[in-house]
């Protein structure tokens, strides 16, 4: 009897255990939401508060600079990678072709109706002309100073304008 009851007092304890970690789930899943909820608060009064110039694009330019922008950080991801195996020729097509002053870059800044910007966007490609030049030298320490360099360009770009 007292071996039962031995039993039955474990499978107690664990049913408790059990019990009380479902509880703790519960809680986390209630605070998932409500952080949630918090986060979408935050975000609005920071819309509110965000200072970044409107290029006030219609929704195809939306769509199209934000296309281009992807295929911007999957260059510098790829220069990345070609920098670090030291394949510095083809880190300078990618920062050319990708990146740099091509008929198709310049149409594009100039196609967003603002001259600020415009200019900025056309530093930036100059930048990038330049940094695919400077790969051609095989000197990582400068080929990295470079890519800071154009870098330099998205931050600054991202920290003045928003669609
Ligand atoms: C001349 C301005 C300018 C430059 C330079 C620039 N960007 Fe952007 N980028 C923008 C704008 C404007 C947006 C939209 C931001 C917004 O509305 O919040 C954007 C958005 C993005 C996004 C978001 C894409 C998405 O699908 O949501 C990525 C990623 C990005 N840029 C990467 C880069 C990288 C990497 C560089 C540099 C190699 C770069 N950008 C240089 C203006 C620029």
């Amino acid at each position: 009897m007292k071996k039962n009851n031995a039993i039955l007092s474990s499978l107690l304890l664990a049913l408790v255990v059990f019990l009380t970690s479902c509880n703790d789930n519960n809680t986390t899943e209630k605070e998932i939401v409500k952080k949630k909820a918090d986060f979408t608060m935050a975000d609005s009064s920071k819309m509110k508060n965000d200072k970044r110039m409107s290029l006030k694009l219609n929704p195809m330019q939306k769509n199209h600079q934000l296309i281009n922008m992807r295929s911007h950080l999957e260059a510098v991801q790829q220069i990345i990678t070609l920098l670090a195996t030291e394949k510095y020729d083809e880190a300078s097509k990618v920062a050319y072709k990708k990146l740099g002053s091509t008929t198709e870059m310049k149409l594009m800044c100039a196609s967003f109706g603002d001259k600020n910007f415009e200019n900025l966007g056309l530093e930036f490609h100059k930048s990038a002309d330049k940094m695919s030049e400077i790969f051609k030298g095989r000197d990582k320490d400068k080929a990295l100073g470079a890519l800071s360099n154009t870098m330099n360009y998205c931050v600054k770009c991202h920290a003045t304008y928003r669609q």
